[in-house]
């Protein structure tokens, strides 16, 4: 199975990827890794502190690793962006405590602004639901990471069990006048 865990920053993908790769064995691929060690990383992106890396090419790049892998989790934000995915979950926090993880790692305030409001757009729910159809939901909200981590491979492992996790379910609508 090749998963990918997506999310804003901050979300906890790379904490709960870890302990689902441990509990189930999977490979754990970091695309943050892979892009710096293939030089993906663009250009650096001044007025938005970031560094750009072209999906095409991290794609490309990944597919050639997925080839030598059965079961596999892409932690990153631009995992949704991969092709021949089965499944694609989005970690969701609430933009509150989202805004607070980001301060606590010491990001900029205009990062975190930007951050943020991604989530409460679900910007990254909207451009994975157009390029996938397998996909949901984990709000990792007030959750322990091994709570977060038991719904992924719950995803991952039970089929039948991811009506609760599909899109839709979750809702920061009510924090759009937030900044
Ligand atoms: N479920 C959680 N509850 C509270 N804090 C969390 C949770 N998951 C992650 N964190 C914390 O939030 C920060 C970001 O987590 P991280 O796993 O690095 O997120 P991401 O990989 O999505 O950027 C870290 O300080 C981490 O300890
Ligand atoms: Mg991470």
């Amino acid at each position: 199975m090749k998963v990918a865990i997506t999310g804003t920053p901050g979300t906890g993908k790379t904490s709960a990827s870890q302990m689902v790769s441990e509990k189930l064995k999977y490979k754990l691929i970091s695309l943050t890794d892979i892009a710096e060690k293939n030089d993906l990383f663009e250009d650096y992106d001044e007025k938005r502190d970031t560094h750009v890396v072209d999906a095409e090419k991290l794609n490309e790049v990944v597919q050639k690793e997925l080839k030598k892998t059965k079961n596999v989790l892409l932690d990153g934000h631009l995992g949704h962006f991969l092709k021949e995915l089965d499944l694609v979950i989005i970690l969701r926090t609430n933009p509150n405590d989202l805004r607070r993880r980001l301060e606590t790692k010491g990001w900029a305030k205009g990062k975190i602004i930007e951050n943020v409001q991604a989530e409460i757009l679900d910007i990254i729910l909207q451009e994975a639901v157009q390029l996938h159809k397998d996909v949901y939901e984990v709000d990792s909200t007030k959750r322990p990471i091994r709570t977060v981590a038991a719904d992924i491979i719950k995803i991952i492992q039970e089929p039948e069990s991811r009506e609760p996790f599909k899109p839709g379910k979750i809702d920061w609508t009510g924090y759009s006048s937030y900044f």
